[in-house]
């Protein structure tokens, strides 16, 4: 590892607070976690298109789409997937500093691994959202055919089959994916941005300055 020896933090000139100024609302990051066909990235795709119609800075951070590009030297030991969440949390502070509602849907499967996201941020500026859905509706969903995959042992280490899925101890907010509609899990997760002051009531929705 490199160390950080001889460097210098420079101070941007545009900081975050002017960029949150000129958005008309705070940043903050939304960590979705839960397991494969927990419907994180269909949440999180929800949420940002709705704060985007309402001309909210956001951007998603999808585990599928990171794999593909900046973190497609990674697998999924255990070693992989902390380092896998590690350089997400380091992006997401990049997007938090740009003055983004920052939404990332990765599994995130291991408790001390999330614990390490979220000490990079202040309190107010992480909040974590399990989706919360049984293994075996997940299964039954099966939307990528994974999980039959991972039965066949096609796929090793799979989360749920051959590698465990930490259940979040403290969350901001669980969404039961099973029992909700996806607009009911939008509006549960617009009334979390609401109680953190990031935005002001939806669905008319009036920002924070
Ligand atoms: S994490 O565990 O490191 O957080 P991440 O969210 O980035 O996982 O990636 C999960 C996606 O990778 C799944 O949606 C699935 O499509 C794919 N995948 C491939 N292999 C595995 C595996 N062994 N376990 C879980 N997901 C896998």
């Amino acid at each position: 590892m490199v160390s950080a020896h001889n460097l210098v933090m420079h101070r941007p000139l545009v900081d975050r607070r002017c960029r949150e100024k000129m958005n008309g609302h705070r940043s903050v990051v939304l960590w979705f976690t839960g397991l494969s066909g927990s419907g994180k990235s269909t949440l999180a795709n929800a949420v940002s298109a709705y704060l985007h119609q309402h001309k909210v800075q956001t951007t998603v951070l999808d585990g599928d789409n990171v794999r593909f590009g900046l973190n497609s030297d990674l697998g999924f030991t255990h070693a992989d997937r902390t380092e896998n969440i590690r350089r997400v949390g380091e992006v997401a502070k990049l997007f938090l500093e740009a003055g983004m509602i920052v939404l990332t849907a990765f599994i995130s499967p291991f408790h001390d691994d999330r614990v390490r996201a979220r000490k990079l941020f202040d309190k107010a500026d992480f909040l974590e959202i399990y989706c919360r859905c049984p293994l075996e509706v997940c299964e039954e969903r099966d939307v990528k055919g994974s999980y039959k995959r991972a039965r066949n042992g096609e796929i090793g280490n799979f989360t749920g089959i051959g590698s465990a899925y930490e259940t979040p101890v403290s969350p901001d907010l669980i969404v039961d994916t099973d029992l909700t509609s996806l607009e009911e899990s939008v509006a549960s997760v617009l009334a979390l941005l609401r109680q953190n002051g990031v935005i002001d009531a939806p669905p008319a929705i009036q920002l924070v300055p």
